[in-house]
């Protein structure tokens, strides 16, 4: 079977389903492909089944890429507040959590069903599950070659998302297509994404599952959020923000008590004081962590005032500036983004599409633009699936 549209978009994510239904509403004739069974399963999943669907404070700085002013002219022309608007429309309730981030009161399956009605209301029609087999250039065109027959469109837009969590659909389908047509590609790897230790070597196994507000920085990055202790290593926000911005062998370092001067604290508490060394500093953090950190500093069941000075600067050292070096991450299985992706050089900032290769777009976390944690990566998509919509 053979069919003419104006643009297939090839992945039915958050992105895609954006773009087509923005260029439905603007008149054109629109296929959405996608190969999985279910619809969008990761926005389903994502915010603990609430989707937190973008971030009151979406801007420039909270996203990573090779080129970081890229994403400049498509955030500010889809803002937050276009999609409150959008969910307004569609009665759908959220409220803010936490910095910004926005979460629907009811469900993420809110958010499916409106992006499915906002199809709708722009006559998209739907191949799916359906392969894509190759994609070509043909006359002016594309030529799609799918399980179900060739479709023929002016334009193409990519919207195949990055490479996490492959049990539920992710394929590096964008960047082999970029690569066929000549269009770099920055190494993607795994981003937000749990931090592992070697055997023998996790930080404080035996504290998992104690949480604690910290400050953490590598690198660039610079987070002051909530850290969790698991038995294989670190994670929570803190570890999932510095973990897009950590490369293997580098070392983090977290304030385990960013409000207070630990070294100042110990000293001025030696005088006169009868208290263990122990009770002082669970007086700040769990106990259980207190009493590891004071037996590492070689200062278990000693008083206070009889501590050296040295020995509690070195207590103080592995509470305020914690060094420590992951071996690893929990890879694409547990990553919540893929950072990399198309290089957003060969890319028009205003419609998404290759330079190159006219008529062919790339939108959503396919691109190297990814976001923090928060909110963020939904809003690129929305985005950046707005500037393709307009365009294409
Ligand atoms: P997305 O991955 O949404 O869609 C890609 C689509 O392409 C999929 O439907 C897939 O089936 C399809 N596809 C892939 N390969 C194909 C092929 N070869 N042929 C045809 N179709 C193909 N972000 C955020 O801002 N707030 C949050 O709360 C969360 N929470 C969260 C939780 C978890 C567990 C994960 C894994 C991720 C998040 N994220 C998030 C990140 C967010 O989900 C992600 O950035 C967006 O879904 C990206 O949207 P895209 O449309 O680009 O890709």
């Amino acid at each position: 079977m053979t069919e003419t549209f104006d643009v297939v978009v090839i992945g039915a994510g958050a992105a895609g389903m954006m773009c087509a239904s923005v260029a439905g509403q603007r008149g054109r004739r629109v296929l959405v492909i996608d190969h999985a069974t279910a619809l969008a399963e990761k926005i389903r999943i994502s915010g603990g089944g609430r989707c937190n669907f973008t971030n009151l404070q979406a801007g420039p700085a909270n996203f990573h890429s090779e080129n970081p002013h890229f994403c400049r002219s498509a955030l500010a022309r889809y803002t937050p507040q276009d999609f409150l608007a959008l969910l307004a429309r569609h009665g759908i309730a959220w409220h803010e959590k936490h910095k910004g981030q926005l979460f629907c009161d009811d469900s993420a399956q809110n958010i499916i069903d409106m992006l499915v009605a906002e199809c709708s209301a722009g006559n998209v029609a739907w191949r799916r599950p359906c392969k894509v087999e190759a994609l070509q250039r043909e006359n002016e065109g594309w030529r799609v070659d799918t399980e179900a027959g060739t479709v023929h469109a002016a334009s193409v837009v990519i919207a195949t998302g990055g490479l996490s969590i492959p049990k539920i659909g992710a394929t590096d389908f964008g960047h082999r297509i970029a690569r066929q047509f000549d269009i770099p590609v920055i190494a993607p790897r795994p981003g937000l994404v749990p931090l592992t230790f070697d055997a023998g070597s996790a930080p404080f196994a035996e504290l998992a599952g104690i949480a604690l507000e910290v400050e953490l920085t590598c690198n660039a990055g610079f987070f002051r959020e909530d850290l969790l202790i698991t038995h294989r290593g670190l994670s929570g926000p803190a570890i999932l923000q510095i973990s897009s911005y950590w490369t293997p062998g580098d070392a983090l370092r977290i304030n385990l008590l960013p409000d207070l001067k630990v070294d100042s604290e110990l000293l001025a508490a030696k005088n006169g004081a009868r208290q263990h060394v122990v009770s002082v500093v669970a007086q700040w953090l769990p106990r259980r962590m207190a009493e590891l950190l004071v037996e590492r500093a070689g200062l278990a069941g000693r008083p206070i005032a009889e501590a050296g000075d040295k020995a509690l600067r070195q207590l103080a050292a592995s509470i305020n500036q914690w060094e420590l070096k992951p071996s690893g991450s929990e890879g694409y299985r547990k990553a919540e983004v893929t950072l990399g992706g198309v290089d957003t050089r060969a890319l028009d900032q205003k419609t998404m599409m290759a330079r190159s290769q006219p008529g062919l777009h790339f939108v959503g976390e396919v691109m190297d633009v990814t976001g923090w944690l928060g909110g963020y990566n939904f809003q690129w998509a929305w985005a950046s699936g707005y500037a393709a919509g307009m365009a294409v």
